[in-house]
């Protein structure tokens, strides 16, 4: 993990520097800090060791790897930016710190998170050209912003187990879901591979939210580095308010088998995948 977020890190801060590129004008300032302080911040950076990780099973966990992993935790990053702002979660913690309406103004806030989902595809675009529409659409209407827009719609509604699991698998895999392919795509996997990473990508992303859901239920926030206890209290779809804590820990468990066995074709070459995998299901934050 330390060793894809470093890769990450160098790459994010040498695309949201001061200088501005061919085509652009000027980077104001506050925006470029606000942005800076949303996707350097410290996050597990767990997509782009995904991403990078998957692509080391094809072996092409070179610099476009890096370029498609900095590109997808802008969006990431722009996702949590928008998903604090009062009119959605309404959260004053992220990572331990501000969340970036706080730490600046909404107004900022709105605009970082535009700035960092369009960047995402200048960056996506040095990549690899075949990873700038299977980015676009894990981000937008049939994917993450989607998702958000059903989570939203859900609040206080009572959503059944297939709705609850659509909701997630938009909202939260289909960004995981990329990582996983994008590792395909670049290392020009064969058809039935790359489709095993889009299923593995899926399967991690269900177990990762499902394990976030029981970080809200069941964990504190000095751990998570954001509020917990929320989810209840807001009404959200999630699978533990469908199963309870202790059904939704065996449903956890079913997940990390799943997405663990998907990988077992790939032999000894995935085993730090299956580790991430397992990972995800103790993580406390
Ligand atoms: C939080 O994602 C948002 C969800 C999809 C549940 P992470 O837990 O990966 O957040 P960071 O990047 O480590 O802060
Ligand atoms: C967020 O889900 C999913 C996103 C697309 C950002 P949550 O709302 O559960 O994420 P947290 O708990 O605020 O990190
Ligand atoms: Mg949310
Ligand atoms: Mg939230
Ligand atoms: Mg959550």
């Amino acid at each position: 993990l330390k060793d894809a977020a470093r890769r990450t890190d160098a790459e994010l801060d040498r695309r949201l520097g001061t200088t501005p590129r061919e085509g652009e004008t000027t980077r104001p300032a506050r925006l470029l800090e606000a942005m800076r302080y949303a996707v350097l911040g410290p996050g597990k950076r767990l997509r782009p060791f995904l991403l990078i990780e998957s692509a080391a099973l094809f072996a092409a966990d070179g610099p476009e790897a890096v370029r498609a992993a900095a590109a997808l935790e802008c969006i990431h990053a722009y996702s949590l930016v928008h998903d604090d702002l009062p009119a959605m979660d309404d959260d004053d913690l992220r990572r331990g710190r501000p969340t970036l309406h706080r730490a600046y103004d909404e107004a900022t806030a709105i605009l970082a998170g535009d700035a960092l989902l369009t960047i995402a595809f200048d960056i996506a675009a040095d990549a690899s050209p075949a990873l700038v529409a299977p980015l676009a659409r894990a981000a937008g209407i049939g994917g993450m912003a989607g998702g958000q827009m059903l989570d939203l719609a859900a609040e206080g509604r009572r959503l059944d187990e297939a709705e609850t699991v659509t909701l997630q698998a938009m909202k939260t895999g289909a960004l995981f879901r990329f990582a996983a392919e994008a590792g395909a795509i670049l290392g020009n996997a064969p058809p039935a591979e790359r489709q095993r990473m889009i299923d593995f990508g899926r399967a991690f992303g269900r177990a990762f939210q499902l394990a976030d859901d029981l970080i809200d239920a069941t964990g504190d926030a000095a751990a998570a580095g954001k509020a917990t206890a929320k989810d209840a209290a807001r009404g959200k779809a999630t699978l533990v308010a469908l199963h309870g804590i202790a059904g939704a820990r065996v449903m956890l468990a079913e997940m990390v088998d799943e997405a663990v066995a998907l990988l077992a074709p790939f032999g000894p070459r995935a085993a730090v995948l299956a580790e991430a995998t397992r990972f995800v299901a103790v993580r406390e934050g």
